[in-house]
């Protein structure tokens, strides 16, 4: 608890570019939880470098997610929103919870494997223990939720096994944070292969919307999405292609899949992918328009980058100095 209220923890990565996944997935859901939360949201750059990155990239999508952040409605007056890299207490605490983590339970991480075998020529220590610094994310602000897709769902669970370990061997020390997971945007699909999801990384640009897609683009990329030839809209596992699009629909309009399929009910794919482009438009087109808006005044966003960095540092390093203290380090001499 903080301030009396239980705390939300999220972050999103700065490379590539966001997609409809990321913000139907995470993004929309922080802003919905985020009163009733005290939140934490970082730009996990310190993740970002498992991949090599151009640096000057970097720091330019860096700011860019911290934009969409406040664009996308969270007020970072109220809510904590920082650049991992300026809060050293990640890596500090990432260290200790390393040396309580087995090679073993990394091995098994999916996102691992997946991500090892796209960059084969870089398997870096980094992309092997990320799960151990998203872990340290979390646990440094003991988040008591943490909203995110379906794809994070195996860091969470090992983040939930580092935490009860290091109860088990030094008492209370961590909350045990719970994943918020929405029902109908959790796994966004890809337009062109509905069995994989959507992607920053996707090679085929027509497979994802990027939050940056104009109007036009968003229209053209769902007119091409893969459907199937059933020439039924139904909401079920059989039909991925339709399923994903009334899932993004659902999500964008706030409608269920009961009520999105009996609309639709009789109709043809053209109209769904037609309702399906105008609820992302309809969606993405404000959000731009306040990316821009931000864009232009450098100062505002630099002094929160200032404030909200020395908040979540207080927080974060309250709970590494117990963690320090527990595992035997020698106090500080003040
Ligand atoms: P990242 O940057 O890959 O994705 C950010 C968020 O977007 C969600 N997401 C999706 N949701 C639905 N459909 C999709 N196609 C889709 N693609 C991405 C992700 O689930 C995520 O919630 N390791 C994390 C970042 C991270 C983090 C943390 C998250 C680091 N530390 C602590 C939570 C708490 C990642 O790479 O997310």
């Amino acid at each position: 608890m903080i301030n009396g209220k239980k705390v939300l923890f999220s972050g999103m990565q700065a490379t590539g570019n966001l997609t409809l996944g990321n913000y139907l997935g995470a993004l929309k859901n922080w802003v919905a939880l985020s009163d009733e939360y005290e939140c934490y949201y970082s730009v996990v750059d310190m993740h970002s470098i498992t991949v090599r990155q151009d640096p000057a990239v970097l720091r330019k999508r860096a700011r860019a997610l911290m934009t969409i952040y406040i664009a996308a409605g969270l007020d970072p007056d109220k809510n904590c929103i920082y650049y991992q890299s300026h809060v050293s207490a990640h890596a500090e605490l990432a260290w200790i919870l390393n040396c309580y983590t087995y090679m073993g339970e990394m091995n098994r991480m999916t996102q691992f494997k997946d991500k090892a075998a796209k960059h084969a020529d870089n398997i870096n220590c980094g992309l092997f223990t990320y799960p151990v610094l998203m872990a340290a994310d979390i646990l440094l602000y003991q988040a008591d939720v943490v909203p995110v897709g379906i794809d994070q769902m195996q860091h969470l669970e090992i983040t939930r096994d580092i935490a009860q370990r290091f109860n088990g061997i030094y008492g209370e020390t961590f909350t045990i944070p719970q994943a918020y997971v929405g029902k109908t945007g959790a796994k966004i699909m890809s337009l062109q292969n509905p069995e994989k999801k959507m992607s920053k990384s996707d090679e085929n640009p027509n497979a994802s919307i990027y939050l940056t897609d104009d109007p036009d683009t968003i229209m053209r990329k769902c007119r091409r999405a893969v459907t199937d030839s059933e020439a039924q809209i139904l909401y079920r596992d059989e039909q991925p292609g339709v399923k994903n699009l009334l899932n993004i629909y659902c999500a964008c309009t706030g409608k269920t899949p009961e009520e999105a399929v009996k609309e639709f009910d009789g109709r043809g794919y053209g109209d769904l992918k037609l309702a399906v482009g105008e609820s992302v438009i309809a969606v993405l087109k404000p959000l731009q328009d306040r990316i821009a808006q931000i864009e232009k005044d450098k100062d505002y966003l630099d002094s929160h980058i200032k404030a909200n960095a020395e908040r979540a540092a207080y927080t974060a390093t309250k709970t590494l100095r117990k963690v320090q203290r527990k595992v035997g380090f020698p106090d500080r001499i003040r």
